[in-house]
């Protein structure tokens, strides 16, 4: 077979890493930026005033992301997800997702938002075609909050916004709550009270140790087991299947039919066996792994001039070259003294 037919050949089939893994979700960083700083994520005295951020011009201007998505599209990616840092920062986003939408072959478009901006945004991301955002609120109590996002915003305004988005119809909306031990583990039942049978799913997530400056420690998570107990102590709680597979969250409904709560659990049950999210940043690199130490720059030959051939061959290389599953192999990794740095959260998005 001779180099053409080859690539007629592999440009049909939908790839599948060594795992044998499909590449479903495509996670699309429009901005590093951030108006919180959550010492998860982005903790104040390291992402200070002269940390530095990208500039205009190195990040993916909206054609590149949308050629991008585009050229994903045959490899198998259906659900887009944008993140940020916060997205809703970055200027004229609903042109961006109105042009996304557009894209043939995409089936969801979701965004995760701090939900400050969302009030202002929400009604404007719907009429653009977004199906639903999903919005970290970390506790409701004003000074937790201000603890778990560095002392900006307002419990008040996270709300608001997601009423907002509630009446534009971007639900079912999802709100995620990442708890910390002996920080904001308190704030779980009354999270559960205030979303329960309003049509919110909240879902608790594992502290994780993403990127490299939030000095996380193992005793500082909060087994998922642990919540379920809690929360089902309270309200009954019956296991929910899957939506499909891969889920992120484990899901259970209230006996009393009041909704759903969620759990995230990728330090005491890691999914990593069907993980099917890439992760694209916002200057346009392209990951395979939410802890992964390095990607595949695509800005470069996006910009060089590179053809949609020569992009999806280069898409394919490194899907099919996916190892991936740090999250099951973490205290073996961790463990090891010559540990490189990974990609930093607010970089690469959730
Ligand atoms: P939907 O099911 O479509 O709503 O998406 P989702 O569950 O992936 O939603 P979301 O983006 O809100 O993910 C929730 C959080 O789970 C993220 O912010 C991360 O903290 C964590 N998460 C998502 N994907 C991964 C992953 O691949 N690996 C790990 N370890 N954590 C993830
Ligand atoms: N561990 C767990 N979740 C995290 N997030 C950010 N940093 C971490 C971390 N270290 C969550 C945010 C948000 C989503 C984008 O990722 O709270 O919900
Ligand atoms: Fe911003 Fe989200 Fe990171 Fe908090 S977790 S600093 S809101 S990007
Ligand atoms: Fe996927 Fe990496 Fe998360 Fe595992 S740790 S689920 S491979 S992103």
């Amino acid at each position: 077979m001779n180099a053409g037919t080859e690539n007629i050949v592999t440009q049909g089939r939908l790839p599948v890493d060594t795992l044998k893994r499909p590449l479903r979700d495509l996670r699309i960083s429009v901005m590093d930026r951030c108006n919180f700083r959550c010492p998860y994520c982005m903790p104040r005295e390291r992402f200070h005033e002269h940390y530095p951020f990208l500039k205009t011009a190195e990040r993916l201007s909206f054609e590149e992301i949308i050629r991008l998505t585009r050229l994903f599209v045959p490899l198998g990616v259906r659900k887009l997800r944008i993140t940020g840092g916060e997205p809703l920062l970055r200027v004229n986003l609903p042109d961006l997702i109105a042009d996304l939408n557009g894209i043939k072959g995409i089936e969801d478009i979701a965004l995760t938002t701090n939900g400050v901006l969302l009030a202002k945004y929400a009604s404007e991301l719907k009429a653009a075609g977004l199906a639903r955002v999903t919005v970290s609120l970390d506790s409701l109590d004003q000074e937790k909050f201000a603890v778990m996002n560095g002392g900006f915003g307002r419990v008040s305004e996270v709300l608001e916004g997601i009423e907002h988005a509630q009446a534009a119809g971007l639900g079912p909306i999802k709100v995620n709550a990442v708890i910390q031990r002996g920080v904001n583990e308190e704030g779980v039942l009354p999270l559960v009270e205030y979303f329960r049978g309003k049509n919110v799913t909240v879902r608790f997530i594992e502290y994780m140790d993403v990127g490299n400056r939030n000095d996380w420690r193992e005793q500082m998570v909060v087994p998922s087991r642990d919540l379920v107990d809690a929360i089902s102590a309270r309200w009954p709680l019956v296991p929910v299947k899957p939506e499909y597979a891969g889920e992120v969250a484990r899901r259970y409904a209230f006996a009393d039919g009041q909704g759903q709560v969620g759990f995230i659990s990728s330090v005491t049950q890691p999914f990593c066996g069907a993980c099917s999210r890439a992760r694209l940043s916002s200057d346009g690199v392209f990951y395979t792994c939410l802890f992964a130490q390095t990607g595949k720059d695509l800005r470069g030959p996006l910009r060089a001039g590179a053809s949609d051939e020569e992009m999806d061959q280069l898409l394919r290389g490194v899907w099919t070259a996916r190892t991936d599953r740090y999250s099951e192999q973490r205290a073996v990794i961790r463990a090891r003294h010559d540990v490189q740095p990974k990609v930093e959260m607010n970089y690469i998005g959730g």
